[in-house]
């Protein structure tokens, strides 16, 4: 891929987990490194995009040359996606916490006793960003891509979810245990389109950034 192919286009990125607090010093999240988000921001950029990348908490250094809006929980990082919007194209890495506590205490929750059994955490959806990005309208990028993280039955659940959230591709990997995956620095993807399935060969993350920044570009190239 020459450099310079995707020269011209804005190209969001989330990555990274969210935090959702209890209370001033607890939160629920999600495993996520970050690590695949990160360097999806990076090689768009090498072809040239004007890449956003929109993170929740990581050890990360954001990648040189990415405007990068910085996060913690689902509502505030849609609100930065909605707040830089629009986009030419859009990859959602993020693993974004599917529901939160409903009430954040503004305290520590205190352990009183030492069989204190706390009270039940009421939860309650976040907003799906991926689902609010591709929503058909005048601001939708022209691709949207998301990955799904799967245990099982990785091509059908991941092809489910490619039709239900709307966007156009779908980067699935198998994170079951064993795998390495989550955390590690080797990924094994499937790219699920409308057009079919394409299994790629287990390799480095980064280079799995670069092949789909590299597809990214191709599919601007024929739009
Ligand atoms: O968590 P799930 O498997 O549904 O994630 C699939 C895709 O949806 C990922 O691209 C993820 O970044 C995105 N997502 C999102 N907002 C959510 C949940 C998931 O953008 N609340």
């Amino acid at each position: 891929q020459q450099d310079g192919a995707l020269a011209g286009k804005s190209v969001l990125v989330t990555a990274g987990p969210t935090h959702e607090p209890l209370d001033p010093v607890r939160y629920l999240a999600n495993r996520s490194s970050g690590k695949q988000g990160y360097a999806v921001a990076a090689a768009l950029a090498d072809l040239g995009a004007k890449v956003t990348l929109v993170s929740g908490p990581t050890m990360l250094r954001p990648p040189a040359g990415v405007t990068f809006v910085a996060c913690e929980t689902a509502c505030q990082m849609l609100a930065c996606v909605k707040a830089a919007a629009p986009f030419d194209a859009a990859v959602c890495t993020a693993a974004v916490a599917d529901w939160r506590p409903e009430v954040q205490a503004g305290q520590k929750i205190k352990k009183t006793g030492r069989d204190d059994v706390p009270a039940p955490i009421r939860l309650v959806p976040n907003p799906d960003i991926l689902a609010e990005i591709s929503a058909q309208g005048p601001q939708r990028p022209a691709l949207v891509v998301g990955f799904a993280a799967e245990t099982e039955k990785v091509v059908e659940h991941a092809s489910a979810k490619r039709q239900r959230k709307g966007c156009d591709w779908i980067v699935a990997n198998d994170v079951s245990a064993g795998t390495g995956v989550m955390g590690g620095d080797n990924n094994q993807v499937i790219l699920i389109t409308a057009q079919g399935n394409e299994r790629w060969p287990h390799m480095p993350k980064e280079d799995v950034a670069q092949r789909l920044a590299s597809r990214m570009a191709d599919w601007f190239a024929e739009f």
